[in-house]
């Protein structure tokens, strides 16, 4: 049965009508958004995604023996699977759950990772980790490895990064790992670049996600009369992104409206920066019982290897 679209609309129309105005981070992935995001993330100021791939690339072999044979990575979010193929491709493990909400993209993508390592037993599950699911019952035996890169979990406010982390933990089943890539904290002039590039990449991004609330919820919005914000929150060591209102405006759709005045702002997304001991206390908050992590020279990114 398709979604209700009485869902979104009445989900968007309450992030508008919020005291302070937000937008759910999932309405920035339509087709375009989609690919805008792949754009950021080969940016020259977006240093994480080539950061955590060269320390994965860097260690691979050493978290591979740490992992130990036969095992089975689970990568929740998996996409267009690129980072599980680099992964697998080193640490050769038996078989690899590719879990994702978007079914189309996932069986083109696991097309592709077959195509490559044909050794490699390659399961796919729709599902979302947000919600109850169950892996596949013939699993191998060996040991689990949840996979969860690209700093995604610095897209939870505390409480759900947490949940989430005990979450991860569960999948990784008894003698498991997870292997998770985070964002550490540093200079604020190199996190604001990241989020605020200067071919406008990342503008293009969070504005394009008025279009397609326009197209979800027939609101009115003028992409033009928005401007994008990065800024580094260092109290809550997170970078907060934002649409400003260029100039006082009205926004309607079937239903409700808003006034915004001039420099007023709708929240689009968070993204915490970690200290890496902080990372580690969290994860051994979540039930982990030891971390590894590995950074690259400068520092700016983690990846961190926990044990269950
Ligand atoms: N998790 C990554 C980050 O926080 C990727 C990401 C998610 C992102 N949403 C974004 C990057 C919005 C730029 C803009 O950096």
């Amino acid at each position: 049965m398709p979604a209700s679209p009485a869902g979104p609309a009445a989900e968007i129309a309450a992030g508008l009508c919020a005291p302070q105005a937000r937008i759910a981070p999932k309405f920035f992935y339509d087709a375009e958004g989609s690919a805008l995001f792949e754009r950021i993330t080969e940016l020259p100021e977006y240093y994480l995604t080539r950061t955590e791939r060269a320390i994965l690339e860097a260690h691979g072999a050493e978290i591979g023996r740490l992992v130990g044979p036969g095992a089975t990575v689970i990568e929740p979010g998996a996409g267009n699977c690129r980072k599980a193929r680099a992964l697998c491709a080193r640490i050769a493990p038996a078989c690899f759950v590719a879990i994702d909400i978007s079914a189309d993209f996932l069986h083109a993508a696991v097309a592709g990772l077959r195509a490559t390592l044909p050794a490699l037993d390659v399961r796919v599950l729709v599902a979302d980790l947000g919600a109850e699911f169950s892996l596949p019952p013939d699993l191998p035996a060996g040991p689990r490895l949840s996979f969860y890169p690209g700093s995604s979990i610095g897209n939870f406010d505390p409480a759900p990064a947490l949940a989430l982390l005990r979450r991860l933990h569960a999948l990784s089943g008894p003698d498991g790992a997870l292997l998770i890539g985070v964002d550490l904290v540093k200079d604020e002039a190199v996190l604001e670049a990241a989020y605020d590039d200067a071919a406008g990449v990342t503008a293009a991004f969070n504005l394009n996600a008025l279009r397609h609330l326009n197209r979800l919820a027939g609101t009115d919005f003028e992409p033009a009369g928005w401007r994008h914000r990065a800024r580094f929150n260092r109290a809550q060591s997170r970078i907060e992104m934002h649409l400003e209102a260029a100039d006082d405006t009205l926004v309607s759709w079937p239903g409700g409206r808003r006034r915004f005045r001039r420099g007023e702002r709708i929240h689009t997304e968070n993204s915490y920066k970690y200290r890496a001991d902080a990372f580690a206390g969290l994860l051994d908050r979540a039930g982990f019982r030891t971390s590894t992590w590995w950074t690259d020279p400068a520092q700016w990114f983690a990846v961190f290897l926990a044990r269950t």
